[in-house]
Formats: structure tokens, sequence, C-alpha cells
């Protein structure tokens, strides 16, 4: 059965439609799935949007109509951990949906009927992506032109496995991470998406597994040169670390 890749930045899924030996194209939803073969692989692609509803509606489809058995999200996040670096890389393990409060009928961030406060990905997987990861960053200039990873403050990039946040809020204030910061402490980074699909794979017991690159520190500089910042480095990122864990 194939493995399903997500994206909510269209660039990386463009970037991996290049590569990919397309067997089929299907619309639904308003979304493109690119069925075929990745680097050995048999994968469905697709652009999954921004948000939770954007991506749950769309990691529905890939296990409902597409029958993945294991789906993997790669994307970029705003940092709340002061010593992560634009360019890092999160393996994101457990996810948080920082928006969900039905308090006082249930604990601030719990899922209703779940019982549950985040979701764990699969930590086998989460081994093979860090590892995937880290041969990427160990050899990254050879992934870019001179001086471009340099442009956007990528010096020495790092790689971790911790607590991702999730909610449909782009965080981009102070208030908004200081809350987020301090309620769930330990979370590594923002984004709107991770925990929605952990969500879905939970329920239907599929195994489900996350990379974020940092494309900002979430405050008033975090939309600047955002699509910049996918197209040259977010992509090329999805592209080597996907490769990499393909092709250990
Ligand atoms: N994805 C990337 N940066 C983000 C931010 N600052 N907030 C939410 N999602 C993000």
């Amino acid at each position: 059965m194939p493995i399903g890749i997500m994206s909510a930045m269209r660039e990386e899924i463009e970037t991996l439609i290049h590569e990919i030996e397309v067997s089929d194209k299907v619309i639904k939803g308003m979304r493109s799935y690119y069925k075929g073969n990745l680097w050995g692989k048999d994968v469905v692609l697709v652009f999954s949007r921004w948000g939770k509803v954007a991506s749950a509606t769309t990691a529905t489809h890939l296990i409902t109509d597409f029958n993945v058995d294991e789906i993997l999200f790669t994307g970029v996040a705003g940092a709340v951990n002061d010593t992560l670096k634009i360019g890092d890389v999160v393996i994101g393990d457990p996810l948080y949906q920082h928006d969900m409060d039905a308090s006082p009928l249930l604990e601030p961030f719990e899922v209703p009927l779940l019982g549950k406060k985040y979701f764990e990905t699969d930590p086998l997987r989460n081994q093979l992506l860090s590892e995937a990861s880290s041969r990427f960053l160990s050899d990254i200039r050879s992934h870019f032109e001179s001086g471009v990873p340099e442009a956007f403050g990528i010096e020495d990039p790092k790689n971790l496995i911790g607590p991702v946040a999730s909610g449909d809020q782009f965080i981009s204030k102070r208030t908004q991470i200081e809350r987020i910061g301090s309620e769930l402490p330990g979370v590594l980074c923002v984004e709107m998406e991770g925990a929605a699909v952990a969500q879905v794979c939970y329920e239907y017991h599929v195994p489900f597994n996350i990379v974020r690159t940092i494309s900002d520190k979430a405050n008033d500089n975090s939309h600047i040169d955002f699509p910049k910042f996918a197209t040259d480095i977010a992509s090329r990122y999805a592209r080597g670390i996907i490769k990499n864990y393909f092709r250990p």
C-alpha cells in the first residue's frame, strides 16, 4: 500500500511532483492527488492547503480513498523554543492542538471523546527520519547554490525530535507565543496542521510522522519572505530528507 505524503506548502509538493513517475492524478474536494513511484516507493502526493480542517479532510481522503498505510507530513514551522534557529529541523512527537479548549467541560487541550491532550507519532519512523534529516543537514551545502542557506541565516542547522503545537492561527505576536510556551512547556515550534492529521491517523490506526523546517521565530518578522523561504529552502529540505528516508 502507498505512503501518503502531504504538505501545506504547494512549493514542497511541486518539487516532489517533478520527481515522481506519475501513474494517475485524481482531483477530489479541490485537491489534486498524484499517485506514482517516488525513488522506488509507491506514494500519493497532495498539497493539503493550510489549517486543521484542510489538512484533516485531505488526510481522511488519503486513508479512505487512496488506501495509504502511512502518512508523512512535511512543512515549515515557527520556533517557540529560543534555541531553535531558522533552518533547523523538528520531527514532531507528540503533537498538541494549542487552540483546543472545551473547559470547563474538559481540561484545556483535551480532544473531546478521545480523552487525549496530544497525539504520538510512530517512534521507529521518527528514528529513520531523524537519521535521514541528519544526513541531509550534514551535507546541506551540496543541495543549494552557494550562499543561499546563508542568505536566510542558515549556518549550522540541527535536527531534533520533540513536541509541536498546531492551531488555526499564524503565530506572530509575543502574547500568542508566550501563552503557548507557558501552557505547553517543552513545545519546540508551532504550525497549523500536524495535530489535526495526527488525530485522523490515530482514529484510523494509521502511522503518522511529521518533519518541519523552522522558517521563522513566530514573531513580528514571521511573515517576511515566507513564500521565498518555501521555494528556495523548504522544498529542498523536503526533497533531500524524503530521498534519504526512502533510500537509507
Ligand atoms: N508555520 C510557519 N511559521 C508559522 C507560524 N509562525 N505560525 C503558525 N504556523 C507557522
